[in-house]
């Protein structure tokens, strides 16, 4: 989703703003944009396409070149197509200023219609052109200092932002402000770079700080003051950013995505790594230790999320359940945050977000703790909005995911949602004895996924067996049921095969009639519970003669019989198992898209963190 770097220091602006938009690019964006102040002008580029685009572009231009203070940006459309004159940074009608903004200005046509009628003359379709106008507006008309002149726009404005300005009366001050977007202020010496992303920031300095909703910042090359939007001066903390360069690097793999979800045995175990006490066989999770009592009662769990972290709380409402004995839902953040929702006394809301700012987990995060929840987070981005915006919480330790199909930040979610259900599940029901199995099992799950990495190349041989299929349907049941959602979630994101999720037994009210001769179906079929169960959707399928892949569990040769190709994954605890059955998943989505020769590092239409609702 949109990008914004800033940069005011001693250095020359435009290398670093578009090293920074670049450090962006896997958010997903359609089209990019710089402003940078020199002699008395704001030098503009803009382009649709990619940041090449714009590097192409200002290739000779002195102005951009020599500049020491600017602004950058990568547009996701969402008011007006994806071209230059949509593109930002946007100006007001007399020039004097450029603005970049992240977000959605919720009243921009009324706003327009005013600024038209006072003679205002738009370039593009965007809502942010009106907010670069009005600034401009009330800073040629009578404002001479730029934040007063934002201040006194943004009072006008409803929606969300975060934004960075600057000024051709004012050329040494960049002014930034947020409600709803992430802007952070990474301090260097002497100088200092805005983005809406730490990873943006990473290579010039770890020191930052983290802008709250509601708060401003002007900086300038001698120092920065921050303040509310209400003018009252805020004293922040400088904080550190703990990734890095290297983390957010590719490592010698040819995408982010295959990198992650090799990463994905070391993150869970640093997931999983002083939290797991395997001498007196116990869950420590010290970012819920001022909430554990009161955890311990809650009466029902909410886990809210979108993508596939809303996958992941479909396995947590499982595992609450299962290992904890608490009533658990899981809710759809954009339909939560709208449907007035019941939220009774005692009542614990997980939110679960692998950036931690996706607008509408954080918007039913909101409406939940306003209904009086306790509200709890799973989030992988330190300090970011729903992280900081919880009463407790467990961060994932991921490091940095890049890749926009989700992967390793899915199998730590797993983690995470395991540990707070078996320290809950102790403390109420669970005995020592079943709580040992579980920690021995979790603490087996890093090697294990490691294990079946190894089967990468097998697996993409199974995999371009099938790909030319257009449609293909993923069937499991209880704790593999949410897995057979995010198999057909990751195949369509990259690879854009049509592909559904299903309750393996709900097939037969309906999908079935889908199943023709060759269609792929994949069963997520390791040993459990309804393992017999699960063969007799096999069989449905083998008779109107899909062809079946399976994932089942080492040792099973028996489940031979009934399919065209298995995948095994090693055995372990029926509640810890999608974290190793996701894995064949993530890989045949990812297989999948190269044979197809689909852009896995950019799919199309897809950001990575959706910060606009
Ligand atoms: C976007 C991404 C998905 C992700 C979802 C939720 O749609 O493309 O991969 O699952 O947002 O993101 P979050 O950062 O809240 O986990």
């Amino acid at each position: 989703m949109c990008g914004i770097v800033g940069y005011v220091g001693s250095k020359k602006a435009c290398g670093i703003l578009i090293e920074g938009l670049k450090r962006l690019e896997y958010r997903g964006y359609d089209s990019a944009g710089i402003c940078v102040y020199h002699d008395g002008k704001l030098c503009i580029v803009k382009s649709p396409g990619r940041i090449a685009a714009v590097e192409k572009k200002i290739a000779g231009n002195v102005g951009i070149a020599a500049g020491t203070i600017g602004i950058a940006h990568t547009r996701w459309a969402t008011h007006g197509e994806p071209n230059e004159a949509n593109a930002h940074p946007h100006c007001d009608n007399a020039g004097t200023l450029a603005l970049v903004h992240n977000g959605i200005i919720e009243n921009y046509a009324t706003l327009k219609q005013f600024l038209i009628a006072k003679g205002h003359v738009f370039r593009s379709e965007t809502d942010t052109e009106v907010l670069s106008q009005l600034i401009g507006r009330f800073y040629n008309d009578g404002m001479r200092v730029l934040e007063d002149a934002v201040r006194a726009a943004l009072t006008e404005v409803s929606g969300t932002y975060g934004i960075a300005v600057m000024s051709l009366r004012e050329p040494d001050k960049l002014v930034v402000a947020r409600k709803g977007s992430p802007l952070i202020v990474g301090v260097g010496s002497g100088e200092y770079i805005v983005a809406s992303d730490a990873s943006a920031i990473i290579e010039h300095t770890a020191n930052v700080v983290y802008l709250n909703d509601n708060e401003m910042a002007v900086i300038t090359r001698d120092g920065m003051r921050t303040m509310t939007l209400d003018n009252v001066p805020v004293t922040k903390e400088v904080q550190q950013i703990e990734w890095s360069l290297e983390q957010i690097a590719k490592g010698g793999y040819e995408h982010f995505m295959l990198k992650e979800i090799f990463e994905q045995p070391e993150a869970v175990r640093t997931c999983l790594r002083g939290r797991l006490d395997l001498r007196d066989m116990r869950v420590l999770l010290g970012g819920l230790e001022g909430v554990t009592r009161e955890l311990v009662k809650t009466r029902k769990v909410i886990l809210t999320a979108c993508g596939t972290a809303w996958h992941a709380g479909l396995v947590g409402e499982y595992l609450f359940e299962d290992l904890a004995r608490i009533p658990a839902e899981v809710e759809y953040a954009s339909e939560f945050r709208y449907r007035n929702p019941i939220v009774e006394e005692g009542t614990t809301v997980i939110a679960i977000s692998q950036s931690g700012e996706t607008a509408d987990t954080l918007a039913a995060l909101r409406e939940a703790r306003e209904k009086g929840a306790m509200a709890l987070g799973i989030v992988n981005v330190v300090g970011s909005t729903i992280a900081r915006e919880t009463d407790a919480g467990v961060y994932l330790h991921a490091g940095p995911e890049i890749g926009v199909a989700s992967t390793k930040a899915f199998t730590c979610q797993l983690a995470v949602e395991t540990l707070i259900a078996l320290m809950l599940g102790r403390r109420r029901f669970m005995s020592q004895s079943m709580m040992e199995q579980y920690i021995t099992g979790l603490a087996e799950i890093p090697d294990k996924i490691a294990q079946v990495l190894q089967q990468a190349e097998e697996i993409r041989k199974i995999t371009e067996e099938f790909v030319r299929f257009d449609n293909w349907l993923f069937l499991g049941r209880g704790y593999n049921y949410p897995v057979a959602l995010e198999g057909a979630l990751k195949l369509k994101e990259i690879s854009y095969i049509h592909a559904e999720g299903l309750p393996a037994a709900e097939m037969k009210h309906g999908p079935i009639a889908l199943i023709h001769e060759g269609m792929p179906v994949v069963f997520i079929a390791p040993r459990c519970a309804t393992y017999d169960k699960i063969i007799g959707n096999i069989e449905e399928v083998r008779a109107r003669k899909g062809r079946i892949i399976a994932v089942a569990t080492e040792g099973d040769e028996d489940i031979r019989r009934y399919c065209d190709r298995v995948i095994y994954v090693p055995d372990c605890l029926v509640p810890l198992q999608p974290m190793l059955t996701v894995i064949p998943l993530q890989l045949m989505a990812y297989y999948a898209a190269l044979a197809r020769g689909c852009n896995v590092d950019k799919p199309r239409n897809l950001a990575k963190s959706v910060t606009v609702e």
